[in-house]
C-alpha cells in the first residue's frame, strides 16, 4: 500500500509517501517540508493570508518533489490523503483542493484525514506502538491530552480553556523582546536563568477539572516584566527560566492525572504509554518533566523524532494507510468540504474559548 500525504493546514507545505508491504514496518518513502516561518516572522506569528498564498506557490513543487524523492509515480500510489481540516482554512483548501486534483486527475481515492489524527497515529508509524495509548499534543494551535483507543476511535480527555501551550510561548517570547518562533528561543534564554525567581502560578495545579490554561499564565509574565523594566539580560533568563518551570510543573500535574485515569480505564494494559508530539515537544524541560512523571507511573514515555512530532505529511498519508486498512476510509471524499473546527471525538463538549484564538483554532 503506498499513499501520497499533502499538510497544509498552518505555516508548513508538505507532501509525503508513505508505504505498507504486507507484514513488515511501515516505511517513509519520502517527507518533503517547506517551513513558511521566515515568511512569518516579522509579523511575530502566522499571518493566514500570507500563509494560504505560500502553500498555493509552493505545493506543487512539493508534491513533485515527494513523489520524485520517493521514487513511486502516481500511478503507483493507491490513494491521496491530504489534511482537511482543523487549522486555517486557506490553506485546508489550497490542500484539499489539489489532492482532489490529483486524484481526479490519477484516478485514485482521495482520503480526507484529520490533521490531529495525523498527530495521534504517528508513534504506529514510528515505534509500531499498539493501541490504546496516550496522547499528548502540545503545539502552537493545539493542547491536548487524547486517549487514543483504535484508528478512528478518540476520546479527548483534557484541553485548553484558552490559549495553546505554543501560543503562551510565543507570547511570552514577544513580551521579552525575543524573536519568533517563541519556544526555541525562550528555551535558550533560560540556559543560565534562575528558575526560582519568580514564583508564577502553576495554572490549574491540583484542579480536579483535567483541562489546561496558560492565559493567567501570561498575564503573570507581563506583570513581572513590566514591573522590573528595562530588562537586563539576566532579568530575560530568569523570567524565560521561571515560565518554563512553572508550564513544567503545571503540565506535569496534568499529565499525571491523565496517566491516573488511563490506568482505571484499561486496566489491563500491560504495557501503558504516553506519546507526545507538538513543537512544544521539543522542550528539554518539558521532557524531563514528563519522563520522571511516566516512569513514576509506570507508563513507557515515547516522543517521536521530533520532524514527525511537529507538522508533516507522513503522519497524513500514515493516517490514510491506517483508514485504508481498518477498511474505514471515506474513499468518496471528492465532495468534503475543508473544516477549520473538526474535533477528533465528536463527543468532547467544545469548551467557552477553547482554541479560538490561536492561529490554528
Ligand atoms: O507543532 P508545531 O511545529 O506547529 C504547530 O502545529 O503549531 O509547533 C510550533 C510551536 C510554536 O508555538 C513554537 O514556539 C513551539 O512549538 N516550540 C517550542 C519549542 N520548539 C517549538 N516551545 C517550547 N520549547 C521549544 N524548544
Ligand atoms: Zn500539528
Amino acid at each position: 500500500m503506498r499513499v501520497l500525504g499533502i499538510e497544509t493546514s498552518c505555516d508548513e507545505t508538505a507532501a509525503s509517501v508513505v508505504a505498507l508491504d504486507g507484514g513488515s514496518a511501515p516505511e517513509i518513502l519520502s517527507n518533503v517540508v517547506l517551513s513558511q516561518i521566515e515568511e512569518h516572522a516579522a509579523f511575530g506569528g502566522v499571518v493566514p493570508e500570507i500563509a494560504a498564498r505560500a502553500h498555493v506557490e509552493a505545493l506543487d513543487g512539493i508534491v513533485e518533489a515527494a513523489l520524485t524523492d520517493s521514487a513511486v509515480s502516481l500511478d503507483e500510489v493507491d490513494a491521496v490523503a491530504a489534511t482537511a481540516g482543523p487549522g486555517l482554512v486557506g490553506g485546508l483548501i489550497v490542500g484539499l483542493m489539489t489532492a482532489k486534483a490529483i486524484a481526479a486527475a490519477a484516478n485514485k481515492p482521495l482520503i480526507a484525514i484529520n490533521h490531529l489524527e495525523g498527530h495521534a497515529l504517528t508513534a504506529r508509524l514510528t515505534e509500531g506502538l499498539d493501541f490504546p495509548y496516550l496522547l499528548l499534543l502540545v503545539s502552537g494551535g493545539h493542547t491536548q491530552i487524547v486517549a487514543v483507543r483504535g484508528v478512528g476511535d478518540y476520546q479527548r480527555w483534557a484541553t485548553t480553556i484558552d490559549d495553546a501551550l505554543g501560543e503562551a510561548f510565543d507570547k511570552t517570547a514577544k513580551m521579552l523582546g525575543l524573536p519568533y518562533p517563541g519556544g526555541p528561543n525562550v528555551e535558550k534564554a533560560a540556559v543560565g536563568g534562575d528558575a526560582s525567581r519568580f514564583a508564577f502560578p502553576r495554572p490549574m495545579k491540583g484542579s480536579a477539572q483535567p483541562d489546561f490554561s496558560f492565559s493567567g499564565l501570561k498575564t503573570a509574565v507581563r506583570q513581572a516584566a513590566t514591573a522590573i523594566a528595562p530588562l537586563s539580560d539576566q532579568d530575560v533568563a530568569d523570567i524565560c527560566a521561571s515560565f518554563q518551570a512553572a508550564v513544567a510543573d503545571a503540565l506535569g500535574d496534568r499529565v499525571a492525572r491523565a496517566l491516573a485515569r488511563f490506568r482505571k480505564e484499561f486496566p489491563d494494559k500491560a504495557k501503558p504509554a504516553l506519546v507526545v508530539a507538538g513543537g512544544v515537544a521539543a522542550n528539554r524541560t518539558i521532557k524531563t518533566t514528563l519522563e520522571a512523571r511516566c516512569s513514576k507511573a509506570g507508563f513507557a514515555f515515547v516522543a517521536p523524532p521530533q520532524k514527525l512530532c511537529t507538522d508533516n505529511a507522513a503522519m497524513i498519508a500514515w493516517a490514510g494507510i491506517e483508514r485504508l486498512r481498518a477498511g474505514i476510509a471515506d474513499e468518496s471524499a471528492a465532495d468534503f468540504v475543508p473544516r477549520s473546527r473538526w474535533p477528533l471525538d465528536s463527543v468532547s463538549a467544545p469548551l467557552v474559548g477553547s482554541g479560538r484564538r490561536g492561529a490554528k483554532a
